[in-house]
């Protein structure tokens, strides 16, 4: 494979995506590259519509088109997503010229979702206004809530959400089976939520299991994400204009651009999304913001300064080409 296609595809595979899944594939035909769903890493709990899959298929395509842009190229995408588990991205590559594209090719690397408390300080009036730039994109709507006073009448959405998640088995069920309580089981799968990019302890598999099963307490858990974002600068959130796929990926290629300006400026970010996964929280959360009929909170990040974490893993390219 050309060196240049493989770095582009390696771009790709950096994006994030829920509970670390990877849920994609690639397709390297002459000058293009197909970007296809892997419904057999769908999370059919907490994500049972596949929004989330379909928002990190738009982060892997984001990446990708920064990524060909910086070698000169030019890029055409289309959508293929009419027949369902055929749904196909395709980016077509021709000679271009430069853009510039203020450093979101070199934030590819170094994002991660940071994890732990952040410090409270004010992210600087030009830094939002570059986020909120980056976050532009066709389908998608964002709103900031950046004063101390808005960031608190969102929590009782997230909340509401996470006790909903915590007190339900299968939503748990789903969440251990993506877990990977030691380093060795992350280093062998690649995939999942790693212990040490949460911060927590390294420990036998059966005996996470069982810790995490005594352990969990709803209202614990809401209270913790609480004090996490009362913490953070500020919070983001993106709204799908309508609920589709194509909107979703374009949640994803926002949130991403966005995320990736964020990481360019040293401001970190985490996602809160517990009041957008769970439907009737979303309702209560759109009715609230006013939100026109049809358009769906997606995705709930917070945003600020700390320190950085251990990175979380990804599978060798190989794996994810058809
Ligand atoms: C659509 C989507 C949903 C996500 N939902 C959550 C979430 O609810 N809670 C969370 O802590 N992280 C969430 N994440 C972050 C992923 O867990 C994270 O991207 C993944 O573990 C890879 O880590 P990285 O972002 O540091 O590369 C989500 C990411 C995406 C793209």
């Amino acid at each position: 494979m050309e060196t240049k296609i493989k770095t582009i595809l390696e771009c790709a595979i950096k994006a994030p995506s829920g509970h670390n899944t990877q849920p994609w594939k690639f397709k390297v035909m002459d000058h293009t590259i197909e970007i296809l769903p892997d419904y057999s890493r769908r999370l059919p709990v907490v994500d049972a519509d596949d929004h989330a899959l379909f928002i990190s298929l738009g982060c892997a395509l984001e990446n990708l088109l920064i990524a060909a842009h910086q070698f000169d190229w030019e890029t055409k995408v289309s959508f293929h997503l009419e027949h369902p588990g055929k749904e196909r991205i395709v980016v077509s590559l021709e000679k271009g010229v430069p853009i510039n594209q203020d450093g979101l090719f070199e934030s590819i690397p170094i994002r991660q979702s940071t994890r732990n408390e952040y410090d409270g300080k004010t992210i600087p009036e030009e830094d939002w206004n570059k986020i909120k730039k980056a976050a532009l994109q066709e389908d998608v709507n964002v709103l900031v809530f950046n004063a101390p006073e808005e960031i608190k009448s969102i929590t009782p959405f997230v909340k509401e959400g996470a006790i909903s998640q915590f007190e339900n088995k299968e939503f748990l069920k789903e969440l251990m089976h993506w877990i990977r309580f030691n380093e060795s089981k992350a280093e062998k799968t690649r995939d999942g939520l790693s212990s040490k990019v949460s911060g927590n302890p390294s420990v036998p598999e059966w005996l996470g299991k069982i810790f995490m099963g005594l352990s969990i307490s709803p209202e614990k858990e809401a209270h913790k994400y609480e004090e996490l974002i009362l913490n953070s600068s500020g919070l983001m959130l993106f709204i799908a204009e309508r609920n589709d796929k194509k909107a979703w990926i374009n949640v994803g290629r926002s949130f991403e651009r966005a995320m990736l300006q964020a990481t360019a400026l040293g401001v970190h970010h985490a996602h809160m999304n517990m009041p957008c996964e769970e439907v009737p929280v979303r309702k209560k959360l759109a009715a609230y913001l006013k939100l026109k009929d049809g358009m769906e909170p997606m995705l709930l990040i917070r945003l600020g300064y700390s320190e950085k974490m251990p990175y979380s893993f990804r599978r060798p390219l190989e794996e994810v080409l058809v």
